[in-house]
């Protein structure tokens, strides 16, 4: 556990499943006060919350589209209102569907760029005007993928948002770091979620991914929330503009692993 997280306020965006539940817990157990936002009502939001208080945190939850600018708003002043900061805010939110590229419909097209990029893009400028108001040296964190460095077929949308997240965390970060205020990204590999449960469902779909990892398992929502929880602490103090990936190898090629290529 990282003690200076103890009472620090932290928004996470996208956090009543998967890998978002997953840090809202982390946070939980390191005692901060944790916003938790989700756009669709969903009946386990109220044990999440007991689960973090009973970890020691504070929680509270926030309906929110983090396309809309409004509700973005919102939630910053709702962690003000109920904790009096925002030291960390975390832009997890995220959407893909499968698609042929030459197929794919421009609203499918502008719903993964406005929920993976644009909502990261509203998150962080709230966020940054509320740390600067406030003279926070705070920290923004930034859901990337494995697919802003690698290609994607039939997954083109999301991979354009999360290359376009890359530049975004390495622009706020160069741009902020007079400030005191660090903007990292994360890159997970392929993390068990309801966002790949239809994948993962078929054996030999989830078997061909397996393939793809080194390590050879797929990861769990933990091993994200852990890198979330140290890219905040004090102990990432000089980390800024970097992306983390945490993928069990799977961005340093492993279809070199037998060493022929
Ligand atoms: P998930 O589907 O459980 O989580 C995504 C969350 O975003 C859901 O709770 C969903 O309701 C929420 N969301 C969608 N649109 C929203 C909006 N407009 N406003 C607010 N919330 C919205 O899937 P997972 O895996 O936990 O995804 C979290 C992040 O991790 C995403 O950004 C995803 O791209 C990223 N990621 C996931 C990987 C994986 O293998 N699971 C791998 C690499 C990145």
């Amino acid at each position: 556990m990282y003690t200076d997280l103890q009472g620090k306020t932290v928004v996470i965006t996208g956090a009543s499943t998967g890998i978002g539940k997953a840090m809202a817990l982390r946070f939980g157990q390191e005692k901060a006060n944790v916003v938790i936002n989700y756009i669709r009502e969903d009946k386990t939001l109220e044990q999440l919350v007991q689960d973090i208080e009973s970890a020691g945190g504070k929680a509270i939850a926030v309906q929110g589209d983090v396309t809309r600018e409004e509700d973005v708003k919102a939630l910053v002043a709702a962690a003000d209102k109920s904790f009096g900061s925002l030291d960390v805010y975390i832009n997890n939110a995220g959407v893909e569907n499968e698609v042929d590229s030459d197929e794919l419909s421009l609203h499918d097209w502008n719903k993964v760029i406005n929920v993976n990029l644009t909502g990261a893009f509203l998150g962080s400028r709230e966020a940054i005007h509320y740390m600067l108001d406030k003279g926070i040296k705070g920290s923004i964190i930034n859901m990337s993928s494995v697919h802003e460095q690698i290609p994607w077929p039939h997954f083109v949308h999301y991979a354009a948002s999360k290359g376009g997240i890359k530049m975004l965390t390495e622009t706020l970060a160069l741009e902020f770091a007079p400030k005191g205020i660090r903007v990292n990204g994360i890159g997970p590999g392929a993390i068990n979620t309801p966002i790949n449960a239809a994948k993962f469902a078929d054996p030999k779909a989830k078997a061909d991914v397996v393939s793809m990892i080194p390590m050879g398992y797929i990861g769990a929502p933990e091993e994200i929330a852990a890198v979330a929880a140290w890219l905040a602490s004090k102990e990432a103090s000089y980390v800024t503009g970097i992306t983390l990936f945490a993928d069990g190898g799977m961005t340093k090629y492993p279809s070199f692993m037998g060493g022929r290529g």
